[in-house]
């Protein structure tokens, strides 16, 4: 049985694929998590008896915490999740992004080179392509474009794991998704903070406009994309993964409220008079739109879940698992919240 090493297995995407590959039923998954304020295991209760499975708590930035974790394992594969992935916490602070995102991924390249492993793939994201309004949507060789820190180190990841790919031949490969939403998210993120927002009757914050576009892709599409590259994809190639349709942040919160507005006491018209434009994110990228017809055409992939039916599914898993969104937002939640919402954008 080959066994895969998943990093940031705990965050939000990690855990999903990781129950992916659960299901599929012929990996053994070594799931390596700092446990930042971003991972919680509870988010794999359902496996963690799991013979298969495997939980280690540690720092992808530890070279010698990875080296014994290689030397033990003996991974066939490497997903790598783990990252700092919230731009407005990149925008407070930099330093942590620069360290997991780029360092830790270096340590683990290392790592893969030594123990030579069949496949590295890296989690990327849409967002090194940097703003694309007014562009052609990004091919895999668009050029890289990254706006915020965040985005930075990201790119950054990628470049080294391309690095590596040409100097030591190594069978990495590269997959830039969009913006995931479904289960499991930390609040931090517009949909989720949107819902739990509604939900106790607080404000609902829209940066600048709210004109800017996404390209929203259920985390079980996501997934599918992660494993079918991790199967099937070429060494040393990138896919874009994404639905290729977009919406403006306002349309997904006009969108929630009109879920929730039936179940609750205000209305739509109540939920949609807490709505709050406030100042907007620095440097905030107006639209991220991608060409993901490579992953289409080379592996088979393509989304199954609209965005009416996700949103809508999204919506009641939150409104069901309320215990949950509690107990993520029980520790430093709030002083991050104050320091963002504040736009002052200082550091505390
Ligand atoms: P997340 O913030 O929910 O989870 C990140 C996980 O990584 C957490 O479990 C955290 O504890 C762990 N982690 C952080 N630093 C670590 C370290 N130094 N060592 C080991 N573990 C560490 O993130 P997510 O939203 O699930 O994103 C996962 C990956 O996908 C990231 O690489 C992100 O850049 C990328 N991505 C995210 C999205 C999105 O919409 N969320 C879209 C495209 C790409
Ligand atoms: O595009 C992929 C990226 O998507 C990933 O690489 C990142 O890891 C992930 O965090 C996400 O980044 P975004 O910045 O796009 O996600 P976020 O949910 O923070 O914001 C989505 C949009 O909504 C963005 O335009 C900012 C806006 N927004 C966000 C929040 C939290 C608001 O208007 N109000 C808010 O309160």
């Amino acid at each position: 049985m080959k066994t895969v090493l998943v990093t940031g297995g705990c965050g939000f995407m990690g855990s999903h694929f990781i129950r992916l590959l659960g299901r599929q039923g012929s990996w053994r998954v070594v799931n390596l998590d700092k446990l930042t304020y971003a991972g919680d295991p509870e988010r794999l209760q359902d496996i963690q008896n799991d013979a298969r499975y495997q939980f280690v708590r540690g720092d992808i930035g530890d070279r010698q915490l990875v080296h014994e974790l290689f030397e033990h394992e003996r991974p066939w594969a490497v997903v790598n999740f783990a990252a700092e992935s919230h731009v407005d916490r990149s925008i407070l602070d930099p330093g942590p992004f620069l360290q997991t995102n780029v360092v830790g991924t270096e340590v683990l390249l290392e790592a893969a080179h030594a123990y030579r492993v069949d496949r590295f793939v890296q989690i990327s994201t849409d967002e090194v392509y940097g703003d694309t309004e007014g562009r052609e949507p990004s091919l895999e060789d668009s050029p890289l474009r990254a706006s915020s820190p965040y985005a930075a180190s990201k790119a950054a990841a990628d470049l080294i794991c391309l690095a590596y790919r040409r100097t030591y031949d190594m069978p990495v490969l590269i997959v830039r998704s969009s913006n995931n939403y479904g289960p499991f998210q930390f609040p931090e993120k517009l949909i989720p903070l949107i819902i739990r927002n509604s939900l106790k009757n607080q404000e609902l914050p829209v940066y600048g406009d709210g004109g800017q576009r996404r390209d929203w892709l259920h985390v079980d599409d996501s997934a599918r994309g992660f494993l079918d590259v991790l199967r099937g994809g070429r060494p040393g190639e990138i896919y874009n993964v994404g639905t290729g349709s977009l919406r403006t942040n306002i349309e997904i919160v006009r969108e929630i409220c009109a879920l929730l507005a039936p179940r609750g006491g205000l209305g739509l018209d109540g939920l949609l008079s807490r709505v709050r434009y406030v100042d907007d994110r620095p440097g905030h990228d107006r639209c991220y739109e991608m060409d993901s017809q490579k992953i289409r055409k080379e592996l088979g992939w393509t989304p199954e879940v609209t965005l009416g039916a996700g949103l809508e599914l999204t919506v009641q898993w939150y409104i069901d698992h309320q215990h949950w969104l509690e107990h993520v937002v029980s520790g430093e939640y709030q002083a991050y919240y104050d320091a963002v919402y504040a736009r002052t954008w200082q550091k505390k």
